[in-house]
């Protein structure tokens, strides 16, 4: 992903962008070649998202995808991926997921941390999210990692039904 952060500094890529993380993982800003691995990930979940998806985010000046990743001798592989809509006001966390036999592993956490440290480095106020209300692992995730609920929304999603959950963390 390659783009002008709010504060006109180059946020392009690799190099400079990467988190050392403990053991063989590490989180970085994702790239082209990232994207069939974050699908198939998201292909886990009701709320999937596509390949084109995922490179219309990586297009857009205002979006930002990491991924974890772990690396194993020569092999790497994708984890899991975090994808954060931003402006000057506020940002919003579109989507976070961890493929299904990796979880509680603390790989989101590892995820969250960064986005954090994204938005804190921009001076950006706040973060929003909304997930399913019936996502109790996702919604015990997110309260661990200082959300906070904002609002409800009934009967917001569909495939099945369920009413959105809109939460909120505050940077300032
Ligand atoms: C939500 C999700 C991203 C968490 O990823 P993860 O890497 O397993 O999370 P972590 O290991 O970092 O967990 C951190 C904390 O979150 C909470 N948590 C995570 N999964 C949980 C679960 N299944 N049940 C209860 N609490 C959970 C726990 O407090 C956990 O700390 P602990 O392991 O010390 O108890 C993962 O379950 C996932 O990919 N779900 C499907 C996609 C999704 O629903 N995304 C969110 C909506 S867009």
């Amino acid at each position: 992903m390659t783009g002008r952060n709010l504060h006109g500094i180059s946020d392009s890529g690799h190099a400079g962008n990467q988190e050392a993380v403990p053991g063989t993982k590490r989180v970085r800003l994702a790239d082209a070649g990232d994207v069939k691995a974050m699908a198939a990930i998201s292909a886990q979940e009701y709320d999937r998202w596509s390949a084109a998806d995922f490179e219309q985010s990586m297009r857009h000046p205002f979006a930002r995808i990491w991924v974890c990743e772990e690396t194993l001798g020569s092999s790497r592989e994708i984890l899991g991926y975090a994808v954060l809509y931003f402006d000057e006001d506020g940002s919003e966390l579109m989507h976070i997921a961890v493929d299904r036999g990796r979880r509680r592993e603390r790989i989101a956490t590892r995820m969250i941390e960064r986005v954090f440290a994204f938005i804190h480095n921009q001076q950006i106020p706040q973060v929003m999210l909304e997930v399913r209300a019936e996502n109790d692992a996702a919604g015990e995730f997110y309260r661990k990692a200082g959300f906070r609920v904002n609002h409800i929304v009934r009967d917001y999603y569909r495939n099945p039904t369920d009413d959105a959950v809109k939460m909120l963390r505050r940077f300032k």
